[in-house]
């Protein structure tokens, strides 16, 4: 069984499942699930300053600057254990969340990298039609996390974190697989 303190990122492309992984790891382990999607979203619908700051980049699909949403993270991750989903995305929020993790004295246990083609993303982002999930913005989140993707998989590989899971299949074929290797 995982413990209580386990502290974990998933990873993966736009669509890949990060958000509904996260919400089922995080009721079945009882850890906290921390979305910084969801977290934006939140501060857009409510208009705050970040929220208007924040809200034109995710309509397009880009990456908003990393000093803001590193505020976030800093002041989300506390002691005990997480599922971080939607952070880092560029090996600049890798080195970030080194630093955050080290300042707070928190140890990371796992990265789990959900691997998928964008064929797959691309259909299941349609068929939900959230705000971003445009044909034109889906290809953009797409082209986003390629750039980025070998960059941040090789940070945690030499830091012996990375696990590998095939994001195809179904919501619960997927998360036995994880399950799995979290064993
Ligand atoms: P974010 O909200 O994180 O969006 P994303 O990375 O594009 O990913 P999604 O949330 O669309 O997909 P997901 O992997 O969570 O999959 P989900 O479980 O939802 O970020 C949005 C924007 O915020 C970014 O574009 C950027 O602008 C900004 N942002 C966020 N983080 C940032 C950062 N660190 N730095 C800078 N900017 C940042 O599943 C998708 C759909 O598929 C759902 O309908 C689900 O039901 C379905 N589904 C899931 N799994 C399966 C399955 N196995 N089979 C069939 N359907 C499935
Ligand atoms: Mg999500």
């Amino acid at each position: 069984m995982v413990a209580t303190d386990t502290k974990m990122i998933l990873f993966g492309a736009p669509g890949s499942g990060k958000g509904t992984q996260a919400l089922k790891l995080a009721k079945e382990l009882k850890l906290k699930s921390i979305s910084l999607g969801d977290i934006l979203r939140l501060e857009v619908s409510k208009a705050s300053d970040l929220g208007k700051q924040v809200h034109e980049y995710m309509q397009k699909g880009l990456l908003v600057p990393d000093g803001l949403v590193s505020k976030v993270i800093e002041e989300n991750l506390i002691s005990g254990g997480f599922i971080l989903d939607g952070y880092p995305r560029n090996l600049d929020q890798a080195k970030t969340l080194d630093d955050i993790l080290t300042r707070k004295n928190l140890k990371l246990d796992f990265f789990i990298y959900l691997e998928i083609d964008e064929n797959t993303i691309t259909k299941r982002l349609l068929k939900r039609g959230r705000g971003d999930d445009d044909p034109l913005v889906i290809k953009k989140r797409w082209e986003v996390f390629i750039e980025e993707c070998n960059k941040i998989l090789k940070h945690y590989k030499n830091k012996k974190k990375l696990i590998i899971v095939d994001g195809r299949g179904g919501i619960d074929e997927v998360f036995s697989r994880i399950k799995d290797v979290l064993k």
